[in-house]
């Protein structure tokens, strides 16, 4: 037998750079960022305030382009493409969770669990058995899907909010800061359910600021006036050494990779 074929990244970002004009001043929010993820991982983005990490969402979820840079999403390059073009890419590849779960709050749990499949193709049929699926795989009794969205408590909001993700199938679940509306305990749950969802193999990058939400991630991405600044395994990083609880965030233990040299 040959080696296998090689995996297609499902991120794929090299020397993102991305200038946004302001009144007489330019922000360099981003200053050659490179990427790889590959299908399953499970990443978590951290970073102080203004590090580039929405910035980086944005583009990774093809909410934005780079100003230079290119990116490749399941092997697509999504670098140059129209709105028009991205937000297809968006619609078919990418399933969003944010932190204010943004549901239709006066509609039902399945309405908003459907919404991503009305301007699609999909068969009434089958966005009715997907959307099920989806809220099944989430964890949400049936019971609760005739409710409105606002009837629910944050945990359940942002189950919805997932299983609406997922309905599309996407490559990648873009998550930004999802457990950030929520107490610990329900953010473990949701955490909990990050992890099942990866372990069947959903690829899945999230942002947070919270040091015990990264550890349950596999890996941990770190920003800093944009430059990745640290990328490791969290099998590697802090956690033998000090716990899960207990990894730095913005102390002594970054060491640049690429020393900050001006807006090259
Ligand atoms: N739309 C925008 N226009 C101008 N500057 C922006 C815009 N979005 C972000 N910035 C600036 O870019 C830098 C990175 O911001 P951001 O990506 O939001 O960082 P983070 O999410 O890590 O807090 C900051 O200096 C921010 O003020
Ligand atoms: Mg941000």
């Amino acid at each position: 037998m040959g080696s296998a074929a090689p995996v297609t990244p499902v991120i794929e970002a090299r020397d993102l750079t991305k200038v946004y004009d302001g009144a007489g001043a330019e922000t360099h929010a981003l200053r050659g960022v490179s990427l790889a993820i590959a299908p399953g991982e499970f990443t978590a983005i951290m970073g102080p305030s203004g590090s580039g990490k929405s910035t980086l969402m944005h583009i990774l979820g093809c909410l934005d382009i780079p100003t230079t840079g290119t990116y490749a999403l399941a092997g697509q390059d999504v670098s140059a493409l129209d709105d028009y073009e991205l937000a297809e890419v968006r619609r078919t590849t990418v399933g969003f969770v944010f932190q204010a779960f943004n549901l239709l709050p006066r509609s039902t749990v399945l309405r908003n669990v459907l919404m991503p499949m009305l301007y699609t193709r999909v068969a009434r049929d089958e966005r009715d058995e997907r959307a099920a699926a989806a809220l099944r795989a989430v964890g949400l009794e049936e019971k609760l899907w005739t409710h409105r969205s606002n009837e629910l408590s944050g945990g359940q909001m942002q189950r919805v909010a997932i299983a609406r993700s997922l309905v599309n199938d996407p490559s990648l679940v873009l998550a930004d800061e999802p457990t950030g509306n929520l107490d610990t305990a329900t953010g473990d749950s949701v955490m909990e359910l990050f992890g099942s969802l990866n372990a069947e193999g959903r690829t899945i990058v999230l942002i947070t600021h919270e040091p015990d939400i990264a550890a349950r991630t596999h890996r941990i991405v770190r920003l800093q006036d944009g430059f990745i600044v640290e990328d490791a395994a969290i099998a590697d990083a802090h956690v033998r050494q000090y716990g899960a609880g207990a990894i730095p965030v913005a102390d002594d233990a970054l060491h640049p990779a690429a020393a900050p040299d001006g807006d090259v």
